[in-house]
C-alpha cells in the first residue's frame, strides 16, 4: 500500500518537476520559476532559476526510507548532491530520523560527476546528527507508514536508521546522540540542512556551530522548519543575519538561502542575547513576507502568535490570531482541508494552554511532532 502511494506520488511530481524545468529553460531571464497548486498548502514551489532545475525524478530507492519530508524537498536534496555540490565543503544533515535525507545527499552524490575528485578532499562528504530516540509522536509514525520495525518511546530506533543508511554510510560519517553535546567541526559547511531546531537552544547551537564555516557565494542552508507554523526563533536567527543571506526559494515547509558573506562568530554569538522584543516582530514580519504562497503566509502569521504570546502575552496573541483570520479569509475557510484547519487548531490550542518553559513548548510543538496530516506537507 506504502509503495502504490509511494508510485503514485513520483509519477505525479515527476510531471510537476518537468514542468519547472521546462519553464526554466523557457523564461531564461525571469528569476523565479512556480508550480502553482493552489488547493494544496506548501506545494507551490518557487526557486530561483538557478536552483530550480535541481527539483527533478529521483531514484525510487531515496523513497524508501519514510520520511516527514514532501517528495519535492527530497528531490531537490538528491539534486543538490548530485548536480550542486561542487566539494568546496561538507554536506551537513542535522535531525535525520530515520535517514531519509542522508539517503537522498548519499545517493544523489553517488553519481556526481565530482565525486572521485570531493572523495579525496572529504572521504565522508555527509555529516549527519541524530539523537534516535522515539518521541511520543514516532510510535504512530512507524505504524502509519507499515514499518516492520517498532519501538516505545524512550528506545533507540538507531538499528533502523543504520538499516536505511546503510547503501550510503561510506559517505555519511553519523554521529549519534544528543546535538548539543556534539564535538565541533572544523570544516567550512556548503550545504546545511537542518531539521533539528525545535528548541530555541538546539536552533542557537546550530547558527554557532554552522554558520561561520559556511561560504559566501556557495553554501546554501535548508531550513525544513521555516514554514512550519510554529519554531518562530528559527525565523528571529535566520532573519537576523538577513545581511549575510539571499533568500532562494521555497519548497516544501522548507526555505533555502545562499550565504553571500562571511558571518563572523561575534555575529552568531551575539544572537545568544536575544534580540530586542520589537525586532524580533519585525524580523518575524519580513518572515512570513518570504514567501509568495498565501498558506505558508498564513502559516508564517501563526507562528508569529506564539512569538508574540512570548513577548507580550495571551491577550496580544489572541488579538492578533484574530486579525490573522480577517487576513487570511480563504485559508480559514477551507475547512475541509485538513493542514490548514490543522495549523489553525494547533494556534487556538496553544493560546488556550497555560504558558510552559520555552525549550519545552518548542520540543512539543514540533519536535515531538506526528507526521504530515496530509501527504507532502510537514509536519
Ligand atoms: C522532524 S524530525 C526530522 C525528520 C526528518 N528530516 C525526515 O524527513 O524524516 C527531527 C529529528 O531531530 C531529532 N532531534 C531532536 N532533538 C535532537 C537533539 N537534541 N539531538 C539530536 N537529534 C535531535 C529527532 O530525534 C528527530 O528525528
Amino acid at each position: 500500500m506504502a509503495l502504490l502511494y509511494g508510485a503514485k506520488q513520483i509519477l505525479g511530481k515527476m510531471a510537476a518537476v518537468a514542468t519547472t524545468v521546462r519553464t526554466d529553460r523557457q523564461l531564461a531571464r525571469s528569476t523565479e520559476v512556480e508550480i502553482l497548486t493552489p488547493a494544496r498548502p506548501l506545494q507551490t514551489i518557487r526557486l530561483n532559476a538557478a536552483f530550480a532545475p535541481l527539483v527533478s525524478p529521483l531514484p525510487p530507492s531515496c523513497l524508501e526510507t519514510p520520511s516527514m519530508m514532501s517528495m519535492a524537498e527530497r528531490q531537490f536534496l538528491f539534486g543538490l548532491a548530485n548536480r550542486y555540490y561542487a566539494g568546496k565543503g561538507i554536506i551537513v544533515d542535522a535531525g535525520i530520523f530515520l535517514g531519509a535525507s542522508t539517503r537522498c545527499f548519499g545517493e544523489g552524490f553517488r553519481s556526481n560527476p565530482h565525486r572521485q575528485e570531493i572523495i579525496g578532499k572529504w572521504p565522508q562528504p555527509i555529516v549527519s546528527y541524530e539523537r534516535a530516540i522515539v518521541n511520543p509522536n514516532m510510535p504512530d509514525f512507524f505504524e502509519r507508514h507499515g514499518l516492520a520495525f517498532s519501538a516505545a518511546q524512550g528506545e533507540s530506533f538507531e538499528s533502523e536508521l543504520r538499516r536505511n543508511i546503510a547503501p550510503v554510510e561510506d559517505l555519511v560519517d553519523l554521529r549519534i546522540g544528543d546535538f548539543m553535546d556534539a564535538t565541533d567541526i572544523e570544516c567550512p559547511v556548503e550545504i546545511l540542512f537542518l531539521d533539528i531546531l525545535k528548541t530555541p537552544a538546539l536552533s542557537l547551537r546550530a547558527f554557532q556551530r554552522f554558520h561561520s564555516k559556511l561560504i559566501p557565494g556557495r553554501s546554501l542552508v535548508v531550513h525544513q522548519d521555516y514554514f512550519f507554523e510554529e519554531l518562530p526563533w528559527i525565523k528571529t536567527h535566520q532573519e537576523a543575519l538577513a545581511d549575510y543571506f539571499e533568500f532562494v526559494g521555497e519548497i516544501g515547509s522548507s526555505a533555502v538561502f545562499l550565504c553571500t558573506k562571511q558571518i563572523p562568530q561575534g555575529v552568531l554569538d551575539g544572537l545568544e542575547n536575544d534580540v530586542p522584543p520589537a525586532e524580533q516582530l519585525r524580523l518575524a514580519s519580513i518572515a512570513m513576507q518570504r514567501s509568495a504562497d498565501p498558506a505558508r503566509r498564513f502559516f508564517m502569521a501563526l507562528s508569529k502568535v506564539r512569538l508574540i504570546r512570548k513577548l507580550q502575552g495571551r491577550v496580544a496573541a489572541r488579538a492578533y490570531l484574530e486579525l490573522i483570520k480577517t487576513e487570511f479569509p480563504e485559508q480559514v475557510a477551507q475547512t475541509d482541508n485538513r493542514r490548514l484547519v490543522y495549523a489553525l487548531r494547533r494556534a487556538e490550542a496553544f493560546l488556550a494552554r497555560k504558558p510552559k518553559k520555552a525549550p519545552r513548548e518548542g520540543m512539543r510543538a514540533a519536535e515531538q511532532r506526528g507526521p504530515p496530516p496530509l501527504a507532502g506537507g510537514n509536519p
